[in-house]
């Protein structure tokens, strides 16, 4: 069974008294553990798809399920992670990880603590605990961004382009840091990119959409050796990858 089915979904705005279609009849299936990413121009509906899975929006039409069970709204075992890391400036490093189960009422606080620590190592953190956000960099934030999300323990991880602010080196080392975690928990991954290079870095599937409503427009099986670093961009499946998502985007983009 998929961990992640969407089914027909179509989802519609109201915008000047009009109905206008997003996502029409998407259906895509997401396997329990796949790291899977959605490329597409600016305004095809990757966050709506991702809001809508993580249960922030409600279809129009059509249903989606996770482990079988309708998405009725948002849930701890789906975490999103944004491209801002909206940490809490008055709080510390520590205090905003906690903050990911502080509202759920399933640890006390001791637990909650070394689970908040145990998360902050996962990140490469563990010196941060006491620091506040405005002593961090853009990457450092992103990292505890992760932690919080992750100290929910939750199955799926929603990435709606994390690393978008980052300058192009942090950027990179963060998507291998984001694999090495991703392979020790296992978790299923929907992540978003404009990069192209990125998408075929890090994920097993790559799913491209087209103009709205078209919706996917191309299903990419990867298939390059894990774990991947710096050394997978010089492989030649790496560059035929690449070069198939620009010129689907390319094309996509042409057809105004
Ligand atoms: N709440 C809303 N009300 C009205 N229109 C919306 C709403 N949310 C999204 N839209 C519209 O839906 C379309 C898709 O938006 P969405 O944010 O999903 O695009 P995207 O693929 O994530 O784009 P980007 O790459 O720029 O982030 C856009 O035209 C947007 O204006
Ligand atoms: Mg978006």
């Amino acid at each position: 069974m998929a961990r992640i089915a969407v089914d027909r979904v179509s989802m519609a705005f109201e915008t000047d008294n009009e109905h206008r279609f997003v996502l029409k009849d998407l259906s895509l299936d997401i396997a329990d553990g796949e790291f899977l990413t959605i490329v597409g121009l600016s305004g095809c509906g990757k966050t709506t798809l991702l809001n809508l899975i993580a249960g922030l929006l409600t279809p129009t039409s059509g249903a989606i399920t996770v482990d079988g069970k309708p998405v009725t709204g948002p849930g701890p075992a789906r975490a999103v992670v944004f491209q801002d890391a909206s940490l809490l400036p008055w709080r510390s490093v520590l205090r905003n990880v906690e903050l990911g189960v502080e509202m759920q009422k399933r640890y006390g606080k001791e637990e909650i603590r070394e689970r908040a620590l145990a998360h902050l190592e996962t990140v490469g953190l563990p010196d941060f605990a006491n620091a506040y956000p405005h002593q961090l960099s853009g990457g450092m934030r992103q990292r505890v961004n992760l932690a919080r999300a992750l100290i929910a323990e939750p199955d799926v991880l929603l990435m709606d382009e994390p690393f978008a602010a980052l300058d192009a080196h942090t950027r990179e080392s963060m998507g291998y840091e984001l694999q090495r975690i991703w392979a020790e928990s296992r978790k299923t991954v929907i992540f978003i990119t404009h990069s192209a290079d990125e998408a075929v870095t890090l994920s097993d599937r790559i799913v491209v959409m087209g103009r709205p409503p078209n919706g996917i427009i191309a299903n990419l099986d990867v298939g390059l050796p894990r774990p991947r670093s710096m050394e997978v961009r010089g492989l030649p499946r790496f560059a035929e990858l690449s070069l198939e998502i620009r010129e689907l985007l390319s094309k996509a983009g042409a057809r105004s």
